[in-house]
């Protein structure tokens, strides 16, 4: 096992929407049965934001966190905040979830790599750490789905929810720590919400430039589900096998593996391919579906608060989504 700069976790948070949404209240509105989300996806209920926006589900899972590491919000020295589902383009969901905690004015930033958002977010995060100026990072994911997803299409609506999970992350010398990042803009198409457009009085012409994209109605997401799929089942184990080989470990040394939420059928696949128990995989999915860059933290927080997961275990962040983004990062909780 390799030993090097590393980040220790020190505090986690989590915050979802009271309200809820089972499948049984999916058949009423479009053509679909418990049954078939239960089977094909493992999914059987979300959380839905009731109007609560993203950074506010990201501020409550961050106060959370930082009470729970023991700090003052002074003490941060940087916010990265994960989220495709932004409330604003400006100001950035960042900054919005530093002014609810107050009294600070670290460095605050956004990154959106979709469902692998908090992998890479976890790993900037040890970069600016390993520096050394930097001292503590406050992550936050926080994500609605609800506010992109078509209700009138059975093929996306069932699969997303809302949540927000948040740690703050200490650099830790001497430990263990690798990652492996990749996209594959070659698959962006598969999986698209498109940003809103305004009246440009401007322009002359009146065809849309051809970007090879898919042009949706209104922003809505679209996804080519067998697809991304294909591209899910390979992207798990190789990001996987690929962090731990940077270790110098092996997939079976692993005390947990906390995929990105998508569907149990993808990490059912990628666990065999991976010569692992299902014991292994933390899987929350049939409580909150899937919650992109939140789906990591957020069953890393049930797992944690449920003893599974246990201070000096090795465990492994792996995610996969639009972009196509994938990556993974072990280091010792
Ligand atoms: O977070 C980002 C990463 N995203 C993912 O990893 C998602 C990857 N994709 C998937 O998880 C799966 O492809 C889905 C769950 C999206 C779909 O499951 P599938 O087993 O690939 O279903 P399918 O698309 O092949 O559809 C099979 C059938 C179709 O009917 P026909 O053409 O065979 O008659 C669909 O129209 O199931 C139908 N179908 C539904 N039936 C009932 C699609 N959605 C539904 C639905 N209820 N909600």
């Amino acid at each position: 096992m390799i030993r090097s700069v590393g980040v220790k976790i020190t505090g986690i948070g989590r915050y979802v929407p009271q309200l809820t949404a089972a499948n049984a209240d999916y058949e009423r509105i479009v053509d679909t049965s418990d049954e078939w989300i239960t089977q094909r996806t493992g999914i059987k209920t979300r959380h839905i934001s009731d109007g609560e926006p993203t950074y506010y589900l990201g501020l409550r899972a961050a106060q959370e966190a930082v009470a729970d590491a023991g700090i003052e919000v002074s003490d941060i020295g940087l916010i990265i905040a994960t989220t495709c589902t932004p409330d604003y383009y400006t100001p950035s969901t960042a900054c919005l979830i530093q002014r609810g905690l107050g009294d600070s004015d670290c460095p605050a930033i956004d990154i959106n790599c979709a469902c692998s958002g908090f992998v890479y977010a976890v790993d900037m995060a040890r970069r600016y750490l390993a520096c050394g100026d930097i001292k503590r990072v406050l992550v936050v994911a926080a994500e609605e789905l609800s506010k992109f997803v078509d209700y009138t299409d059975r093929s996306t609506c069932i699969l997303f929810g809302d949540a927000a999970a948040a740690v703050v992350l200490e650099k830790s010398d001497d430990t263990l720590y690798s990652s492996f990042l990749a996209a594959d803009g070659s698959g962006a198409r598969f999986l698209a919400a498109r940003a809103l457009l305004t009246e440009n009085p401007f322009r002359q012409h009146d065809s849309e430039f051809d970007m090879d994209m898919p042009v949706p109605n209104k922003h809505y997401l679209l996804q080519d589900g067998k697809e991304v799929y294909k591209f899910a089942t390979k992207a798990l184990p190789k990001a996987v096998e690929n962090a731990c080989k940077k270790a110098d470990i092996t997939p079976d040394e692993l005390d947990a593996v906390i995929p990105h939420q998508a569907n149990v059928r993808i990490i059912e696949t990628a666990a065999k391919h991976l010569g692992l128990s299902m014991d292994k995989m933390i899987l929350n999915i049939s409580d909150y579906g899937n919650t992109s860059s939140a789906s990591i933290p957020n069953a890393f927080y049930d797992a944690v608060k449920s003893g599974r997961i246990k201070r000096g275990d090795k465990v492994c962040f792996v995610g996969f989504g639009g972009g196509l983004t994938y990556g993974a990062c072990v280091l010792e909780f």
